[in-house]
């Protein structure tokens, strides 16, 4: 089967992409499940209940998300009632909503894939080790399922990278999200079967800075006085993975990155095995 892992989707921009491009890079990876990041979906910091519902319209399958998932209270309630919403499964307990789950794909007649949501604590909010917990999940769901999609949240490199060697062999595919940069690391881990990439970049301008209006930031930057952030508009463009899974053994077969620009006649593919 497979899987297409798409990046941090950004505000409208981002949305707007997905609805114009998300059909054609489904049909030309044929792509059996669509999971993206949503936790910048609503003007480019947390998520509504409007934004996850038009992410789901555009056939995005599951939402994860991250350390911005709680910005907007109006989430609180719907994450519990949307199974298709993820929070990182590392929030201390008694937090809304669910941090992984085990989705049917119909089209592969009920083909049953796990997705767990993590996020990291470096250089970011408190959580609790997202290593211990993705171990007490994979107790509960490696009995139901071989097919595991990890989506790993976090700012630096060195905490993705652990997390997909801690996995290694374990889960089918360590995605990384959060920075909105995508890194050309792509691979299958040695030794292993996973699939692993550091990030998987953004759904979202690239007239930006990580699709913040580069002005702002270089203001704050400069100044080190607060700035309104304002979600930037121009030259966007959707950045993913293209993941190959054996059906039976959940194994990772291949991992292609995705680069596709929403606003030019030609889009532009990277691919390598
Ligand atoms: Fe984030």
């Amino acid at each position: 089967m497979k899987v297409l892992f798409l990046g941090d989707v950004i505000g409208k921009p981002g949305r707007n992409a997905l609805r114009k491009k998300l059909d054609h890079i489904v049909r030309q990876n044929e792509a059996d499940m669509v999971i993206a990041n949503g936790e910048n979906s609503a003007g480019g910091i947390g998520i509504s209940i409007k934004t996850c519902k038009s992410l789901l319209e555009a056939g995005i399958d599951v939402v994860t998300t991250g350390n911005h998932v709680f910005k907007k209270r109006e989430i609180y309630d719907f994450m519990d009632e949307e199974p298709r919403l993820l929070k990182p499964a590392n929030y201390p307990p008694d937090t809304p909503g669910r941090g992984y789950n085990i989705y049917e794909i119909e089209k592969l007649g009920g083909l049953k894939v796990a997705v767990i949501n993590l996020c990291g604590r470096v250089f970011i909010d408190n959580f609790d080790c997202p290593f211990r917990t993705a171990n007490r999940i994979l107790e509960h769901i490696e009995k139901e399922t071989p097919i595991i999609i990890v989506d790993m949240h976090a700012e630096v490199t060195s905490e993705k990278v652990a997390m997909g060697w801690f996995l290694n062999g374990r889960v089918s595919a360590v995605i990384g999200t959060h920075t909105h940069i995508q890194t050309a690391d792509e691979r299958i881990l040695p030794g292993g079967t996973t699939a692993y990439i550091t990030d998987a970049g953004m759904v979202g301008p690239r007239d930006s800075v990580i699709g913040v209006k580069k002005e702002n930031i270089i203001e704050k930057f400069i100044t080190g006085m607060p700035q309104k952030f304002t979600v930037a508009k121009n030259d966007v463009w959707i950045n993913g993975v293209a993941i190959d899974i054996d059906e039976r053994s959940g194994k990772a077969r291949e991992i292609k990155r995705i680069n596709c620009e929403v606003d030019e006649e030609h889009d532009i593919w990277s691919s390598r095995g």
